[in-house]
C-alpha cells in the first residue's frame, strides 16, 4: 500500500473516530458511534498491516489471536458492576504497551540504529514517562476496585512533598535522557522512577474518587499512545491517541463536577485528606424513625398517582432489576401514571451504567433524563421511587457542610409528593454517610432485593385494577 493511500487511511479513521465520540454522546446514537468508531479503528489497523515495514505477519498474529482470545473471553464474562477495573487494567495495558514500544525504539538506537532525531527523543521519553505511570497507577487502582488491597486512601505524613520531589527527579531524568539519549542510567531510572510515580499517585485515591482517577488514567494512556505515534512517526496513532487523550480530560471534568471535585484538585493529587474524611465519616448524623411499607400500601399510592419519577442506583444492578423495572414502566403507563427516569451522572459504578442498564431492557431513551433537566420536575412530582439509590439522592449533600459529599449534585426526590425508597438495609452507600431522605415524612422504604420488590410491586398494582 503506498505511503500516500496510508495515510488517507488514517484521515478516514480520523474522521470516523470523531464522528464516533460525536455519537457516543448521546444514549440514543451511543451504539451507532461504537460501530464507527470500530469500523475506523479497523481502517488504521488494516492500513498499518499494510504498511511498509512490517517485519515479521506471523508474529503479528500471532498476537492478534491471542490478544482477541482473552478480550473476547474475558469482555463477555465480566460482571456489569466489575467494569470499572476492566477499564482500569485496560488503560494500563495500553500504557504498559505504549512505554514498551518506546523502549523498543530506544534499545535499537543504542544496538546501533539510526540516532533519533528532532521530536522522536522527546516522543520517547513521554512514552516511557506517561505509560510507566499509566501502567502501574491503573494495576493499583484495579486492586483496589477488586478488593486485593485496601480501597481506603494510604497516606503518610509529608506524601505531597515526596511526590513532588519525585516530579522533579524524573523532569530531571527526562531531560537528561532527551540530552543525552545514549545513558542507560537515564533511561532505567527514568522506567523505574515513573512506575513508581504510578503507585505513589493512587495510592491516597480511594472512595468517591476511585471513578475520575480512572477516567484521568485513561486520558494518559491516551497521551502515551499519542506520544508512541511520533515515536513511530504514525500519524494514526497519533490522532487516536490525542483523541482518548481529550476526551478521557472531558470526562474527568464532567466526574470532578458531578462528585463536586476539582480539575486541580485531582491533577495535583490532594485526594488523601478528603478521601480520609470519606473514610472515616460518622456514619451517624441522619437519625429519625424510617417507615417501613410493603409493596401491596405502595401500590395503592402508584394507583393514585398522575406521574412517578424512577430514579435508579447501584442497587438496581446488583439485583439485576432493570427488566422488572421496565415491566412495572409499561404498566404504569398503561394505566395512565407518566414515567420518567432520573439520571445522576455518577448513579452505579461507571460513567453511563444507568444508561446501559435500562437500554438492555429496552426503555426508551426519551424517558431517561439527566439530573440537571428532571430537577425542576420533582416538586411537581407525586411519587418518586428510588430503587437502590443512596448517595445520589442523598440531601446533605445540598446542606450538610461537614458532610464527606457536601456539594455534590443530588437528585431533588425530596421535594416530591411522596418517595419511594427500595433498598435492603438502612446501610450507607458508596460514600459510606448515613442518608436524611430516609427519615423524612414523605418518605417510604420498601425492605428487600430491588427485583423481588419490584416484581412484588407490578403483581399488587395489576390486582387493583
Ligand atoms: P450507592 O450510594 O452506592 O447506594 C447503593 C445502594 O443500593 C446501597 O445503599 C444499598 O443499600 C443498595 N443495594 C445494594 N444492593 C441492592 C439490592 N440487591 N437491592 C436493593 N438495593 C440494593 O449508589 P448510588 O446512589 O447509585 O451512588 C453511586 C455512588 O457510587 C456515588 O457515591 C458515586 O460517587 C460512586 N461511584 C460512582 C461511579 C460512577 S462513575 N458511576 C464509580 C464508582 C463510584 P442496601 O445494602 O441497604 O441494600
Amino acid at each position: 500500500m503506498s505511503g500516500q493511500l496510508v495515510q488517507f487511511a488514517y484521515l478516514a479513521a480520523a474522521v470516523l473516530f470523531i464522528l464516533g465520540l460525536r455519537n457516543l454522546g448521546s444514549p440514543k446514537t451511543a451504539s451507532r458511534g461504537n460501530l464507527m468508531a470500530a469500523v475506523g479503528m479497523a481502517i488504521a489497523i488494516i492500513a498499518t498491516l499494510l504498511n511498509q515495514g512490517v517485519v515479521d505477519y506471523v508474529v503479528i498474529l500471532a498476537g492478534v489471536i491471542v490478544g482477541s482470545a482473552i478480550g473476547a473471553v474475558v469482555a463477555t464474562r465480566i460482571e456489569m458492576t466489575a467494569m470499572p477495573q476492566m477499564v482500569a487494567l485496560l488503560n494500563g495495558f495500553g500504557g504498559g504497551a505504549s512505554a514498551l514500544v518506546a523502549s523498543a525504539e530506544w534499545l535499537s538506537y543504542l544496538r546501533g540504529d539510526e540516532e533519533p532525531s528532532g521530536i522522536v527523543p522527546l516522543a520517547i521519553v513521554l512514552g516511557v514517562l506517561i505509560g510507566a505511570i499509566t501502567f502501574t497507577g491503573s494495576l493499583i487502582a484495579f486492586a483496589k476496585l477488586q478488593e486485593l488491597m485496601g480501597g481506603a486512601p494510604v497516606t503518610y505524613p509529608g506524601q505531597q512533598i515526596v511526590n513532588g520531589l519525585l516530579g522533579l527527579l524524573l523532569l530531571g531524568l527526562a531531560t537528561g535522557l532527551v540530552l543525552d539519549p545514549s545513558n542507560m542510567n537515564f533511561y532505567l531510572g527514568l522506567l523505574a522512577l515513573s512506575s513508581l510515580m504510578g503507585v505513589l499517585l493512587v495510592i491516597p485515591i480511594g472512595g468517591a474518587d476511585m471513578p475520575v482517577v480512572i477516567s484521568l488514567l485513561n486520558s494518559y494512556s491516551g497521551l502515551a499512545a499519542c506520544a508512541t505515534g511520533f515515536v513511530l512517526g504514525n500519524s494514526g496513532l497519533v490522532i487516536s491517541g490525542s483523541l482518548v487523550g481529550a476526551s478521557g480530560i472531558v470526562l474527568t471534568k464532567i466526574m470532578c463536577d458531578a462528585m463536586n471535585r476539582s480539575l486541580a484538585n485531582v491533577l495535583f493529587g490532594a485526594f488523601g485528606a478528603v478521601d480520609a474524611s470519606v473514610a472515616t465519616a460518622d456514619a451517624g448524623g441522619a437519625q429519625g424513625t424510617a417507615k417501613g411499607y410493603t409493596p401491596e400500601d405502595a401500590a395503592i399510592i402508584f394507583s393514585n398517582a398522575r406521574n412517578c419519577i424512577i430514579v435508579p442506583g447501584y442497587g438496581m444492578a446488583v439485583a439485576q432489576a432493570q427488566h422488572a423495572v421496565r415491566e412495572l414502566t409499561d404498566l404504569l403507563e398503561s394505566k395512565g401514571v407518566g414515567v420518567k427516569f432520573a439520571i445522576h451522572p455518577v448513579a452505579g459504578r461507571m460513567p453511563g451504567h444507568m444508561n446501559v442498564l435500562l437500554a438492555e431492557a429496552d426503555v426508551s431513551y426519551d424517558k431517561l433524563i439527566e439530573m440537571d433537566a428532571i430537577n425542576s420536575e420533582f416538586p411537581e412530582t407525586d411519587v418518586a421511587l428510588v430503587i437502590g439509590a443512596n448517595d445520589v439522592v442523598n440531601p446533605d449533600a445540598r446542606t450538610a457542610k461537614d458532610s464527606p459529599i457536601y456539594g455534590m449534585p443530588i437528585l431533588d426526590v425530596d421535594r416530591s409528593g411522596h418517595v419511594f425508597v427500595i433498598k435492603r438495609s438502612m446501610n450507607t452507600g458508596f460514600a459510606g454517610v448515613n442518608n436524611p431522605l430516609f427519615f423524612n415524612d414523605n418518605t417510604m422504604m420498601i425492605f428487600g432485593d430491588a427485583k423481588g420488590v419490584i416484581l412484588a410491586l407490578t403483581e399488587s398494582v395489576k390486582e387493583l385494577v
